[in-house]
């Protein structure tokens, strides 16, 4: 069973400056939706993608860590569908070194959830994480698919993961106690055209796009991997995320934590070997093992998912890795020119990342905006930051 579409409701989209967010409002001006709201703290010449017929609240009046934002951002649109997925948050070299950054996400969290209960919504969805789940049913990179059960007893990943599990919990309470109709999804690695490719908090699929394609573009045929490479995980493809968001927020009766996440587990190395194929290249690799690794193997068991939804995330990795490579080589180019002016990112300087901004220099202004719901095409008209 799933709610009434109706395309005049007020659409929230919290963190619409970042990837997720910003292909989600993508989608619903591609369904015809003609009330949207963007919002997200980074200036608009930040955003990954700023789409015009859209309410787009960048900047200080989008930053949701205030409680008079989150206010102002909900006045009015009682009955609106809320999708929270602003937070302070990156892969693995970002969230192993930033804990109490990434724990403060409980502020916007809170906030949305105290601004979108006075209002009174229609939904609120909340963007969780497979970093929920108990450290010890992720000891092997042979890993046995997480079943949304094993978040049970506690032992998430540190600062990140705890942030997560409350703002879950908390979800749940305000449901229970308030009536807001919180949704939640554990989004294991979600990869694609249009995130974070540098800087830091880039996760390993678009790290090891950039480092595959600035050993070609410069001829250094070689590649530093975190950890000795058997890692494993699942990744899904932002098309298929997207979707799933929607038909988790759009169901009717089923309220607990659900798994969004493909089943397609690979190593880390397996990885590096795509990403060469699609590349053209075989790099010799070094493994950096004190680098950060995070859990040794991570897959998402989509029992639930199929039986509530008749459905779960698709796409090949291959067929996504293709695409998020030519888009990271579009920006790649338009910034570095031939790569030789591109300094690897040092995970331990927590100086100038916790921005998202790398040692090559400031966030790039993006180009203006891209037609609502164009299909991200990368290489002339992208942007990063
Ligand atoms: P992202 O970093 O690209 O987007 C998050 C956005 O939130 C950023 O643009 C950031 O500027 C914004 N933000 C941060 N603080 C804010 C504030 N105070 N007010 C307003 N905006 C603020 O990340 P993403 O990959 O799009 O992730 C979206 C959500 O999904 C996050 O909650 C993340 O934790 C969750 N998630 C993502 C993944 C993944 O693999 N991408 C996996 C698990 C969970
Ligand atoms: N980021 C990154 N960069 N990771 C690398 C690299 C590299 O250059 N080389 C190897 N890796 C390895 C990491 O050491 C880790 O073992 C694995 O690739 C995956 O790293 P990430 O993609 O950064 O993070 P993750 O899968 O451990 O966690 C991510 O997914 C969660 C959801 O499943 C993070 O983005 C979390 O924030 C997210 O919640």
């Amino acid at each position: 069973m799933a709610s009434r579409i109706d395309r005049n409701q007020p659409i929230i989209v919290c963190g619409g400056g970042g990837f997720i967010g910003g292909h989600l409002v993508a989608d619903f001006l591609k369904q015809g939706y003609k009330n949207v709201v963007s919002v997200d703290k980074k200036p608009l010449d930040g955003w990954y993608q700023v789409h015009r017929g859209v309410t787009n609240l960048g900047g200080p009046k989008g930053d949701l860590m205030n409680l008079d934002v989150c206010r102002k951002v909900m006045k009015g649109r009682a009955g609106a569908k809320v999708y929270q997925l602003a937070a302070d948050m990156g892969g693995m070299g970002f969230i192993e070194t930033h804990k109490a950054e990434c724990m403060l996400s409980v502020m916007i969290n809170t906030q949305m959830l105290m601004a979108a209960k006075e209002v009174g919504v229609d939904r609120f969805f909340y963007a969780s994480s497979a970093c929920v789940y108990n450290a010890d049913k992720q000891r092997n990179a042979n890993v046995t698919a997480l079943k949304e059960e094993d978040a049970y007893p506690a032992m998430p990943e540190d600062g990140y993961g705890w942030e997560k599990l409350f703002s879950e919990r908390m979800c749940r309470h305000f449901r229970e106690d308030f009536g807001t109709q919180a949704r939640v999804a554990r989004f294991h690695n979600v990869y694609g055209p249009f995130g974070t490719w540098e800087g830091g908090r880039e996760k390993a699929p678009a790290a090891i796009c950039r480092k595959v394609m600035n050993a070609k573009h410069t001829g250094k045929l070689e590649i530093e991997i975190w950890g000795d490479g058997s890692q494993t995980r699942s990744f899904m493809y932002i098309t298929d995320c997207v979707k799933g968001i929607q038909a988790i927020t759009n169901h009717d009766t089923f309220v607990e934590p659900i798994n969004l996440g493909s089943s397609e587990l690979v190593s880390i190395n397996q990885l590096v070997s795509i990403a060469e194929d699609i590349a053209g290249v075989k790099l010799a690799r070094k493994y950096k093992l004190d680098a950060p690794k995070g859990v040794a193997g991570r897959n998402s068991d989509n029992t639930l998912i199929q039986k509530v939804f008749g459905w779960e995330p698709d796409t090949r990795l291959a067929d996504g890795m293709a695409k998020t490579y030519e888009w990271i080589e579009g920006e790649y180019l338009a910034k570095y020119g031939s790569g030789k002016k591109f300094v690897e990112f040092n995970y331990h300087d927590k100086g100038h990342d916790s921005k998202g901004h790398g040692k090559n220099g400031t966030a790039k202004k993006p180009a203006k905006s891209k037609p609502a719901g164009k299909k991200p095409a990368g290489k002339k008209k992208s942007k990063s930051r």
